[in-house]
């Protein structure tokens, strides 16, 4: 069973495939054998680099293709109609963060995959990062004592990156809220057990010109008793890579020196339209994008979703991108990780696993669920709401 490879079809060509490229490409348990996408430039590539079926839609994809699972890389606002119809087709979904923009979509989409009886899963998000499992099981051990505070902090330049204009508007899933917290909830969500029962949060709107939510802080109280202060900013000044000794999120050596790049990247723009284009061509398919990878990339670390220290009785743990580290009380233990051989492997173990071998997932439709119910809560207290109280959350690794 071990040597069957699962056959992949892949719904969006756009940034988030490109990210999981090299995933895609040298995973040894994957083939990639057809995809759909609105472009028609991107189809095209997708034949010449994969020798599979480009069509234009999910639909006609499924329903042509040998296929056993979809990946879903569509705009937010199309995650839960795409996910539903690959069900309906009778195919396993892997979905982007966030699942989809409303708990109903989240429940339809589960539905969708109950009645199919297919695996859905959610993901890549930064809770599958290998440093974060590793933190996990150093919790579980007891060794420390209990887990009391996660203090999670990151500052990016994600408001200045090349964007689609529903990318900058909120309504339409656009904001840092449900791109960034998505992650950032989800790792403090598998630390500290799954079940967050109240958020505290504000969001930022600081820069007219990109009119949506930059940055937020949010305390979530678990029921474990555990305590999550997260702090996000996504407006491009200080930079929290360096806490994590220069490493990008996706695990690469960063340059310090390369201060500002992406600010001054859209400054000559002129309209949102401009800048939707010029994120097109830099993307896959356009004429400005990054050839296909030969060889999966040389000398990363793992990936990472900013600081995280995590408060036990005994001790502070700090997961990063090349190692765990433990302040405990006499003395300070590294625990070293291998560098990974293919960047977000851990993703597609989870899904191989679930799909090939039948192995439980983490990252079902419920666990999904759970973490976009808490990244609603944030607007929802950040709009007056006050202390939220939680409904839908599941525990790690159960679906109830
Ligand atoms: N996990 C990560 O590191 C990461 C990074 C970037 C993006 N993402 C996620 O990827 C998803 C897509 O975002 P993006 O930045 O790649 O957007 P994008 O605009 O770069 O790509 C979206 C792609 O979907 C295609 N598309 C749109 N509507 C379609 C439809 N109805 N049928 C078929 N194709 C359609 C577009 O043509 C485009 O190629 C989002 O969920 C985003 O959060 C994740």
């Amino acid at each position: 069973m071990a040597d069957r490879k699962l056959k992949l079809g892949v719904v969006g060509l756009g940034r988030g495939f490109t990210v999981l490229l090299p995933t895609l490409a040298f995973h040894p348990r994957l083939e990639i054998v057809a995809a759909a996408d609105a472009r028609p430039e991107a189809r095209e590539r997708f034949a010449a680099d994969f020798g599979g079926q480009a069509l234009e839609s999910v639909e006609a994809m499924c329903a042509g293709a040998d296929i056993d699972a979809v990946y879903i890389a569509t705009p937010h606002f199309c995650h839960a109609d795409h996910a539903v119809a690959a069900a309906q087709a009778g195919k396993h979904v892997l979905v982007e963060k966030p699942m989809a923009l409303s708990i109903a979509d989240c429940t339809r989409m589960i539905d969708a995959a109950a009645t199919a009886k297919t695996h859905l899963l959610v993901g890549p998000s930064h809770s599958y990062d290998a440093p974060i499992v590793k933190a996990r099981q150093i919790i579980e051990s007891g060794e420390f004592g209990p887990l009391h505070m996660i203090t999670g902090l990151n500052y990016t330049d994600f408001i200045y990156r090349p964007r689609r204009p529903d990318e900058l508007d909120s309504s339409q899933g656009g904001g840092v809220v449900y791109s960034q917290a998505a992650h950032q909830i989800d790792v403090a969500r598998y630390l500290a057990g799954g079940m967050i029962e109240t958020i505290y949060a504000t969001t930022g709107n600081y820069d007219p010109k990109r009119p949506t939510e930059g940055a937020y802080s949010a305390m979530l109280k678990f029921a474990s008793g555990a305590v999550a202060n997260l702090t996000f900013s996504g407006y491009g000044h200080f930079d929290s890579d360096e806490f994590c000794n220069w490493r990008g999120e996706t695990g690469g050596q960063k340059n310090p020196a390369n201060y500002g790049t992406a600010r001054r990247s859209i400054r000559d723009l002129a309209t949102m339209e401009d800048e939707g284009q010029f994120k097109a061509d830099r993307g896959y398919g356009g004429p400005s994008a990054a050839p296909f990878p030969t060889q999966p990339p040389q000398g990363l670390s793992h990936e990472h979703f900013g600081l995280f220290m995590l408060s036990c009785r005994d001790a502070d743990i700090r997961p990063m991108p090349e190692s765990v580290r433990v302040y405990a009380n006499d003395e300070i233990i590294e625990h070293p990780l291998d560098p990974p051989t293919v960047p977000r492997a851990e993703v597609i173990d989870e899904l191989s696993a679930a799909i090939l071998d039948g192995v439980a997932s983490v990252h079902t439709g419920e666990w999904g669920r759970a973490t976009f119910e808490a990244c609603e809560a944030v607007y929802r207290s950040a709009e007056g709401g006050g202390e939220v109280r939680l409904s839908h959350q599941v525990v790690v690794g159960s679906n109830k």
